[in-house]
């Protein structure tokens, strides 16, 4: 006995299809053992083009980047030090990059996103507040110590604050060579141009004077 498919059937079979192919959830798989990013070359699609692997030396696979304490003589008492591919070429296709946190007593690494890249951490020294919040707005957070490991899923708002008496040291590892970073105070606040006033006062709901303010917090 023949059956006949509804024509809508096979639509919603097709669309389906769509999304059960296989998508990737990070960077993607590297082609070839290494490509250290040549970051001359003007053209660069999903990653650098690679440096010709004649003139590859042990330094492309090395990097001290990170071995320095970095400057917390900021408005936030904070210093972000990346090791991603721009610092370190040698990251370049494979899909993993480190940073270096480091926060004077009272200092913030203010919320922010990685909109390529989930973030694991290890506190290293200190006593800090590590905390996120989930796109239903529920908050996590706990105070975390030397040793003691972190995660932030990619896309979602965290920050690190020192809570303690001497400064902290965190390092952490994300699953992209170049995980970007979204900072909603600096983005709202400080882009070029400027977003205008109307959008800020309605969405924080406050008058123009807060948004003002806020604004020359971050130099605009
Ligand atoms: C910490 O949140 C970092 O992005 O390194
Ligand atoms: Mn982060």
């Amino acid at each position: 006995m023949a059956y006949i498919i509804p024509q809508s059937l096979i639509l919603i079979l097709a669309i389906f299809s769509l999304f059960t192919s296989p998508s990737h959830s990070a960077d993607p798989d590297p082609l070839q053992d290494f490509c250290i990013a040549d970051l001359k070359e003007p053209i660069s699609v999903n990653g650098f083009p690679c440096k010709p692997p004649s003139n590859v030396t042990s330094d492309d696979f090395f990097f001290d980047g990170l071995i320095k304490e970095g400057d917390t003589n900021t408005p936030f008492k904070s210093s972000i030090t990346q090791g991603n591919v721009l610092a370190f070429p040698g990251l370049n296709t494979l899909g993993i990059s480190m940073n270096r946190v480091d926060l004077a007593p009272g200092g913030l690494n203010p919320p922010h996103t990685h909109p390529r890249a989930t973030e694991s951490g290890i506190v290293v020294q200190g006593k800090v507040l590590v905390g996120l919040i989930t796109t239903a707005n529920v908050f996590y957070s706990k105070n975390m110590t030397a040793g003691e490991m972190f995660v932030a899923p990619r896309g979602l708002m965290h920050f690190q604050l020192n809570v303690g008496e001497e400064k902290a040291l965190i390092f952490t590892a994300f699953n992209s060579h170049l995980p970007g970073a979204a900072w909603p105070s600096l983005n709202l606040f400080g882009s070029n141009p400027p977003v205008p006033d109307d959008v800020l006062t309605k969405a924080f709901q406050v008058d123009k004077s807060v948004v003002d303010l806020i604004k020359s917090k971050f130099g605009r």
